[in-house]
């Protein structure tokens, strides 16, 4: 059988850091509160970047430290909510940077899922035969769908991007998965409306373009369906939590995580977090920890890591890879 194994982790951070203290000079917050309720202390923003600036530096040293050739490159998905446009698709505009002529390329918005439905996107086209070798990057601006006047919300993300190559393989990769959506809570967490600007349109048009959130409503749906997903994960997959080096998942917030590593009851030491110095960068966030673990020297052939994405959708998934 074909598998789609990890190649390379690489990521990007714009260099502009931002604290919780700079962020009380914006809005009436504190370090205090946002580090206690959400674990953040800083996040990095972009000043002139956009979310393919960010995607390009990430493909670019995916593919020099692979020593890939860039016309070897048969697929770029990109998982971003926040696009440069709606047309290219961000993941075109990283193909042409980079020169991968052979590549077809799109872009899926599945929010802070939106890495890992593209990973699994892309390896069901490796699987399928067609596919030898591919570029899977999720990247956000969030900066550019914040109310930076909302309190309750400009508090939590910051922009970033990261990526991994895939390649076909005879063994490991990426072993299992398990995704969901659940449009039925849509509204719980929304971003980047667009207005019907039709000449026929009679009513007011409504203005959304900002992240809007019932954190109240996410956090419980986080901690529910999060742990039942890793559970059926390593219950199909017949995998022991023991059997797992690392759970890497979405950094939306220290205390969602805490709670679900106690409803799956595992160490602590499993969780890798980098959100006290990330932010929520929502699609981005696993790709970045990935490459963040791997600079650390925590990541090593034929380790088993857990990768749980959850968020705007809703949308939730979890894949089980074998370095
Ligand atoms: N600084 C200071 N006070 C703030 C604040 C901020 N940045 N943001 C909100 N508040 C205030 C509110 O105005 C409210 O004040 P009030 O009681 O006087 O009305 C109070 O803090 C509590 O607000 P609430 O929204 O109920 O806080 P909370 O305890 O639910 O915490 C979150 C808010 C967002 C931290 C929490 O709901 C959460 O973690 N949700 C998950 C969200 C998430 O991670 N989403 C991304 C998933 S992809």
């Amino acid at each position: 059988m074909i598998r789609s194994r990890i190649i390379g982790f690489e990521r990007a951070l714009p260099p502009v850091t931002v604290t919780n203290d700079d962020l009380a000079k914006m809005v009436e917050t504190s370090d205090e509160w946002i580090s206690s309720r959400t674990g953040i202390r800083k996040r990095h923003l972009v000043s002139d970047q956009n979310t393919s600036d960010l995607c390009i530096i990430a493909a670019e040293k995916l593919l020099e430290k692979a020593g890939w050739d860039s016309l070897s490159v048969d697929l770029i998905i990109l998982g971003t909510v926040s696009p440069d446009y709606t047309t290219p698709s961000t993941a075109c505009l990283v193909q042409n940077a980079l020169g991968c002529k052979n590549a077809f390329c799109f872009d899926i918005a599945a929010a802070c899922s939106g890495f890992i439905y593209s990973l699994s996107v892309a390896d069901k086209f490796i699987k399928n035969g067609g596919v030898k070798r591919a570029i899977v990057l999720g990247g956000e601006t969030l900066s550019k769908i914040t109310d930076w006047s909302d309190r309750s919300t400009c508090v939590l993300f910051g922009d970033g991007a990261g990526g991994v190559l895939l390649e076909a393989a005879e063994e490991g990769g990426i072993l299992y998965e398990d995704i969901h959506s659940d449009g039925s809570k849509a509204m719980a967490l929304t971003a980047g409306y667009r207005a019907n600007k039709s000449p026929f349109y009679k009513a007011e048009p409504k203005n959304d373009e900002f992240i809007d959130m019932n954190g109240r409503e996410v956090f419980t749906f986080a901690t529910r369906k999060v742990p039942e997903s890793i559970k059926k994960v390593l219950e199909e997959s017949k995998t022991s939590m023991d059997d797992i080096k690392y759970v890497v998942l979405h950094q939306a917030n220290t205390r969602i995580n805490e709670v679900i590593a106690r409803k799956l009851k595992a160490p602590h030491e499993k969780f890798y977090t980098n959100i006290d110095r990330i932010g929520n960068t929502s699609g981005a966030s696993v790709p970045i920890a990935l490459a963040e673990m791997n600079e650390e020297g925590l990541l090593h052939k034929g380790d088993k890591i857990l990768i749980s994405g959850f968020g705007g959708g809703l949308t939730w998934a979890t894949m089980l890879i074998e370095l």
